[in-house]
C-alpha cells in the first residue's frame, strides 16, 4: 500500500456524521440540511435534452482524452466573453482540456505537475481554511502542504504578504480559490497579478479553483479571473498559469461531472499525456450537455438571481442574531459565533433539526490558530422555502444562547 494513503485526513463530512450520531432531533421538525455544496436548484432542461439526444447516438464510441473540438471551441469561446480576453486570445487545440469535474481535475493536477524528488522539498500552498482536495493531492503527490492563513479580522482574505521567502523558494505549486470556499471572498486583480510575478521569481504554477465564479452578487461587477489577470499583464501565454472551471454550481449540474482546466499550453501538454495514462476521458454524451451549458447563459443569469433571493431573505433574518454578512460570490454564508464552532453545530441539529458544518472542520491548525474556529459554513443550497425556515429555527436557537 502507499504509505502516504495514511496521512488524508478525514473528509469534514465524515467528521460531521461522527458529531451527529447521539443526537437525537425533534421528529416533528424535518431535517434542513446546509452543510453540504451540492446546488438544489433543477438542471436545465438544455442540459438534461443535450445528454438524451446524445445517449441515443454516442454510447458506442470511445471519448478522446482531449474531448470533441467542438467542446473546447465552446469553452474558449465562453472563456474569452466572460473575462474579457482578447477575441482569438486561447487555442482550443492547446490551452483548454476537459475534466470530470473540477474536484477529480484539482486532485490529479497535483500528481502530474509536483516533482516529488525529496531534494527539492515541494511544498503545495492552499489557503486555510481550504477546499480539502487540495490537502490530499499534496500529500499524494509526495509534497508537504502549506496553510495561508487569512488575514486578520478579514473574512477569509488569504494573507499571501505572510509568506516568508523560504516557503516561495520551495512552493511548486499554489492552489487558490477565488471566489473562495466557504467565504465567497474574491481575490482582486492586483492580487493575482502580484502572484504572478511571485510564479515567475520562484517558478511555480498557480491553480486557480474558479468553480464559483458564477455565482455573484452584483450583476455588473462579476468576479475577475486569473487568466483575466495575465491578458491585463499582456501575458497571453498564461505562462505557469491554469484555471479550473465547472458546470456543477454554475449549471447547477453536479451529477454531470463536467468541467475545465484553461491556461498555459506547456503545462496542459503534459497535463493531457499524464491524463491519457490515467484514463478520464469525458464521455461523449457529457461533452454533448456541456456543449449546450456553456453555449447558454440565461439559466445561469436566472439562477444567480435566485441566489440573490435567498440571501436577501437569510440574512433579514440572521443578522439580528449573529455577525454575518453577504458574500461577494459564491452560495455560503461563513458567520463568525462566540464559542465553539463544532457544539453549536450539535446542539443545533439535535434541537432544530438543521445541519450546519463546523468551520473548523473545513481547515487546519497552522501558524497558531485554526482560522476555521467559531465559525460554520451555512450552504444555501435548499429552495427559498427551506433556507428560510431553517434561518428561522437558526434564529430561534441562537436567541435562546444569548
Ligand atoms: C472550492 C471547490 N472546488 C471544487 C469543487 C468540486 O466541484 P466539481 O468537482 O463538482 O466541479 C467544489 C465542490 O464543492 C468546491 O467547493
Amino acid at each position: 500500500m502507499n504509505p502516504d494513503l495514511h496521512l488524508l485526513q478525514p473528509y469534514p463530512f465524515e467528521k460531521l456524521a461522527k458529531l451527529k450520531t447521539d443526537c437525537a432531533p425533534p421528529s416533528h421538525l424535518n431535517h434542513i440540511n446546509l452543510s453540504i455544496g451540492e446546488p438544489q436548484h433543477p438542471t436545465p432542461r438544455l442540459i438534461i435534452q443535450a445528454m438524451t439526444v446524445a445517449l441515443e447516438r454516442e454510447l458506442g464510441k470511445y471519448p478522446t482524452t482531449i474531448g470533441s473540438e467542438t467542446l473546447r471551441l465552446s469553452i474558449a469561446q465562453w472563456l474569452i466573453n466572460r473575462f474579457q480576453l482578447p477575441p482569438y486570445s486561447l487555442d482550443p487545440k492547446q490551452q483548454i482540456l476537459p475534466v470530470n469535474g473540477t474536484r477529480e481535475a484539482l486532485f490529479s493536477f497535483a500528481q502530474c505537475v509536483v516533482n516529488r524528488d525529496i531534494s527539492t522539498q515541494p511544498l503545495v500552498l492552499m489557503p486555510n481554511p481550504f477546499y480539502q482536495i487540495y490537502e490530499g493531492a499534496a500529500l499524494l503527490a509526495g509534497a508537504q502542504p502549506w496553510f495561508i492563513n487569512p488575514l486578520e479580522h478579514s473574512q477569509n482574505e488569504p494573507d499571501f504578504a505572510s509568506i516568508p521567502e523560504a516557503v516561495w523558494a520551495r512552493c511548486q505549486l499554489l492552489y487558490i480559490c477565488s471566489p473562495n470556499n466557504p467565504s465567497g471572498t474574491v481575490i482582486d486583480l492586483s492580487s493575482l497579478q502580484q502572484l504572478i510575478e511571485k510564479a515567475d521569481e520562484y517558478d511555480f504554477i498557480i491553480a486557480a479553483d474558479e468553480c464559483y465564479s458564477e455565482i455573484y452578487a452584483e450583476e455588473i461587477q462579476p468576479p475577475v479571473g486569473l487568466l483575466q489577470a495575465c491578458a491585463a499583464l499582456g501575458r497571453m501565454d498564461f505562462k505557469r498559469c491554469v484555471v479550473f472551471h465547472s458546470l456543477s454550481k454554475r449549471s447547477n449540474a453536479p451529477g454531470l461531472r463536467s468541467g475545465f482546466v484553461a491556461g498555459d499550453a506547456n503545462i496542459l501538454r503534459q497535463y493531457l499525456l499524464y491524463r491519457t495514462y490515467h484514463g478520464c476521458a469525458m464521455s461523449l454524451a457529457v461533452q454533448a450537455a456541456s456543449i449546450a451549458a456553456w453555449q447558454d447563459e440565461i439559466h445561469v443569469r436566472a439562477n444567480r438571481d435566485s441566489y440573490r433571493q435567498k440571501f436577501d431573505a437569510v440574512l433579514d433574518i440572521l443578522q439580528p442574531v449573529m455577525s454575518v454578512t453577504r458574500p461577494p460570490a459564491g452560495f455560503y454564508l461563513w458567520p463568525s459565533l462566540p464559542g465553539s464552532d463544532e457544539t453549536l453545530a450539535h446542539d443545533l441539529f439535535a434541537q432544530q433539526h438543521v445541519t450546519v458544518l463546523p468551520g473548523s472542520y473545513l481547515s487546519r491548525f497552522a501558524h497558531g490558530v485554526n482560522p476555521g474556529n467559531h465559525r460554520i459554513r451555512l450552504a444555501l443550497v435548499a429552495s427559498l422555502p427551506e433556507c428560510v425556515e431553517a434561518a428561522q429555527r437558526i434564529r430561534y436557537f441562537m436567541s435562546k444562547r444569548l
